[in-house]
């Protein structure tokens, strides 16, 4: 039998996930989130989180070696994400890989998390055409990076507070939606409903989405109070403001760069007007396929082969 694939493990968050790979082909990826326990918390709680994790990590993982149809001895590699991640959810994972790696006679490679976000576009080529801007959006990081190879990734700009998934999802809870709110207020976003003028962000800076949530959150409750609540108004207000705020600090910064190609990656980049202004406004762009914008296992043994194995090959 001969040993030729990746097995790749993320848990840096609520996602348990478990990919198996075949160089930068993904043969099967298998995620069990606990959104469902979460919802209640109207957020992650790190110790749920982490023990969710221990209880299903062992399932993920049978049932992915079950679906990619191999057995354990064929794999000859194994990576997981070891930063950056709430540190007990991180810690299943790395355990998890660590026994593996000791039982199978095999390595074991640590991945940084935010960089396989940036490759997530990619998934399943096999080159990739250097440089290229990448923003990532998610519930923790909102950066704009700079990459010139696997090795040689630079942050160009980030947030200064929160990040612009939890800014959604902080929206979405005054509004009485459930979590994750970004694909709530995504669902019920309507163009035609945007009458809200919110401020515009310097577009030089860091990003930063504090003020505007405040903003958001005082509007709720001026108009709960007079009992003139419009929640798609609000939602679409607010979506068209977040996405405009993102895609014109691509813009500026793809300009002072002069890089042609842009990609986005993180939780946010399944938005559907996020998707529908990059590609109208940027050329030579790359969006995730939906399973792939969300925290996973595969852009994790993506990433892992064009840092480590893309070179011998
Ligand atoms: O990358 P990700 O799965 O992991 C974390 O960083 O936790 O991103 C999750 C974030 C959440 O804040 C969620 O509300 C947001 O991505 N998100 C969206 C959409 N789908 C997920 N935000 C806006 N529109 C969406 N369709």
């Amino acid at each position: 039998m001969i040993k030729k694939y990746t097995l790749a493990i993320e848990t840096s968050c609520d996602d348990t996930s478990i990919a198996i790979l075949d160089e930068y082909k993904v043969i099967c990826c298998v995620t069990k989130d606990s959104t469902s326990e979460l919802n209640s918390y109207g957020g992650v709680v790190p110790e749920i989180a982490s023990r969710k994790h221990e209880e299903y990590i062992l399932d993920v993982y049978k049932e992915c070696l079950e679906k990619a149809n191999i057995s354990c001895n064929q794999i000859k590699y194994i990576c997981y994400t070891n930063e950056p991640g709430l540190p007990g959810s991180l810690h299943v994972g790395e355990i998890f890989a660590k026994s593996l790696s000791f039982l199978l006679d095999i390595e074991c490679y640590p991945i940084n998390h935010i960089y396989s976000h940036i490759f997530s576009a990619f998934i399943n080529s096999k080159d990739i055409t250097y440089p290229f801007l990448s923003l990532i959006a998610s519930g923790k990081t909102t950066s704009i990076f700079l990459i010139k190879s696997p090795q040689d990734i630079q942050e160009l700009v980030k947030t200064k507070d929160d990040a612009i998934g939890e800014t959604f999802d902080k929206v979405a809870k005054k509004l009485n939606l459930n979590y994750p709110g970004g694909p709530e207020i995504d669902k019920i976003f309507d163009k035609n409903k945007v009458l809200l003028n919110l401020p515009k962000q310097q577009i030089d800076n860091d990003f930063s989405f504090s003020g505007i949530k405040s903003h958001i959150l005082r509007i709720i409750d001026q108009q709960s109070n007079s009992n003139i609540l419009d929640i798609v108004v609000i939602a679409s207000s607010f979506m068209d403001w977040a996405i405009t705020t993102l895609t014109d600090k691509l813009k500026y910064f793809k300009e002072k760069y002069n890089v042609e190609n842009v990609c986005i990656g993180g939780g946010v980049a399944s938005n559907s007007l996020f998707k529908e202004r990059i590609k109208f406004l940027f050329k030579s762009s790359y969006v995730p396929q939906k399973e792939y914008s969300c925290d996973n296992a595969a852009m994790i043994g993506y990433f892992f082969y064009h840092l480590y194995l893309s070179k011998n090959n």
